[in-house]
């Protein structure tokens, strides 16, 4: 294979955790390719946008970083005589390309997050005939992108693994059915290798990543369809993984068997991300979620009973189409029976092509803007609370960043929050006993025991 020791690429990711693990197997293959990674996007003679298509401000940032993208290849070309090769990957190519190749025709490349996995041989024509006009690939493949990448490495001491992908839920306000196509499920054999290689290269941390991760139902070596529980036993038992996690579940399929997970494996994290996105029923119906605000509850006290010091977080949208007050009082009223410890809330944003964009009784933008402020407000009230219940407690911490000063590290607890310490550097990507001495609404402080 041909190798390019000199080029270096770029990636800039926007979204969520999929994308992130997306970003570091294209990392993995440019790697295998002999291009070198660079934090500088003007150093870089590769540079690819991994974007998010969820809501309408993620999609809209793309373009101004296009449009910047552009004048930096401009001065490369002027002052240095080096050629820029732009690329587009993940859900707003699959939903938008030919928007993208219309708003940013100078684009070599744009291709859906189910096919990155032919970026190497793209770039190798690209290179070769320097083409006029960039190059689009949307396809919905029947053989998964994972059975071409090449072998993954750890992304630090914390990594992420895909083990299912898609989602044939259709909540009516999502993008994802669109972009990221029908359920897929790696087969556990799979899975566990790439996770024996994290762990050979580092990692302590694995986070079991699916749009719908709990649906899981990969293949075993006799074919047999197996669920999240069993995956999550197996991983459980390979030497040296400290610490699990998975994400993101609906609520629907929380089985007892998955539930139970949380009473049995020491190493799975007390912290589950479940999001409910309203509590209430009339807006769950509309949104087409498989639950009731009932359903929900009683989940979570399955979970509560399977393991006492588990904490939640979730997902919430307001302002969704014929949300009344009333209903808006039930997704507080739900905060309030759960007490989430973290959570991500949003303003319902209209999606072309999916059903809730076109439903009667479209929320007015300041109602949306009123009613976030208010649910946040009560979200970060429990955060807080929850932060400062830490106080003079001791957590195992894994320290995975290096802080903002000298001698500080930054690490998670296993409830996910951000502890920072001063201590010694060498502790970077390991576990180390920390006593929280004080919080923040956002994270900790805490000292070397
Ligand atoms: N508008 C606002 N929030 C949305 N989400 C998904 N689609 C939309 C939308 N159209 C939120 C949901 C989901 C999270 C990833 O993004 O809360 O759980
Ligand atoms: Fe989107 Fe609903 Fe699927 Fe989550 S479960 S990815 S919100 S359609």
């Amino acid at each position: 294979m041909e190798t390019c020791v000199s080029e270096k690429y770029f990636i800039k990711t926007f979204g969520c955790q999929m994308n992130v693990y997306d970003s570091s197997r294209i990392a993995d293959m440019l790697e295998n390719e002999g291009y070198t990674a660079t934090s500088k996007q003007s150093d870089a003679d590769i540079v690819i946008f991994n974007t998010c298509h969820i809501r309408e401000k993620a999609a809209e940032k793309l373009f101004s970083d296009l449009g910047r993208a552009q004048l930096i290849a401009q001065e490369r070309q002027e002052n240095e005589g080096k050629t820029t090769i732009i690329g587009v990957v993940g859900c707003v190519v699959q939903a938008e390309d030919t928007q993208i190749m219309k708003r940013a025709p100078f684009v070599d490349f744009a291709v859906g997050p189910l096919v990155y996995h032919k970026i190497p041989k793209l770039l190798r024509d690209i290179r070769a005939h320097r083409r006029q006009e960039g190059v689009v690939d949307t396809d919905f493949p029947a053989i998964s992108k994972f059975d071409f990448l090449p072998e993954n490495k750890a992304q630090g001491a914390c990594s992420y693994l895909a083990v299912q992908e898609g989602c044939n839920n259709f909540c009516t306000y999502c993008v994802v059915p669109y972009t990221r196509g029908a359920e897929y499920s790696r087969p556990v054999a799979e899975v566990l290798k790439e996770a024996r290689r994290l762990i050979a290269t580092g990692t302590l941390e694995i986070n079991l990543l699916g749009q719908n991760v709990n649906s899981y139902h990969g293949e075993d070596e006799n074919g047999q369809e197996r669920g999240l529980a069993y995956l999550l036993h197996k991983i459980a038992e390979l030497d040296g993984l400290k610490r699990i996690r998975y994400t993101t579940s609906y609520p629907a399929d929380m089985n007892d068997e998955l539930i139970n997970c949380h009473r049995d494996i020491p190493i799975l994290m007390p912290y589950l991300h479940l999001p409910v996105q309203s509590g209430s029923d009339k807006i769950l119906k509309a949104m087409n979620r498989r639950h009731t605000s009932g359903d929900y509850l009683r989940v979570v006290e399955k979970l509560y009973r399977a393991n006492p010091d588990l904490k939640m977080s979730s997902d919430f949208i307001v302002g969704f189409p014929d949300e009344t007050e009333a209903d808006f009082e039930a997704t507080l009223s739900i905060v309030k029976q759960v007490q989430y410890i973290q959570a991500f809330s949003f303003k319902y944003s209209r999606r072309p092509g999916t059903p809730a964009a076109v439903m009667e009784n479209q929320v007015e933008e300041k109602v949306k803007k009123e009613r976030l402020e208010i649910l946040q407000n009560l979200l970060f009230s429990y955060q807080e609370k929850f932060n400062q219940a830490c106080v003079g407690k001791v957590m195992p911490v894994l320290l995975e960043q290096k802080g903002r000063h000298k001698g500080q590290l930054i690490g998670r607890t296993p409830y996910m929050q951000n502890l920072h310490i001063e201590t010694d550097g060498a502790n970077i990507n390991k576990i180390i006993n920390a006593k929280v001495i004080s919080a923040t609404t956002n994270s900790l402080s805490g000292k070397e025991l």
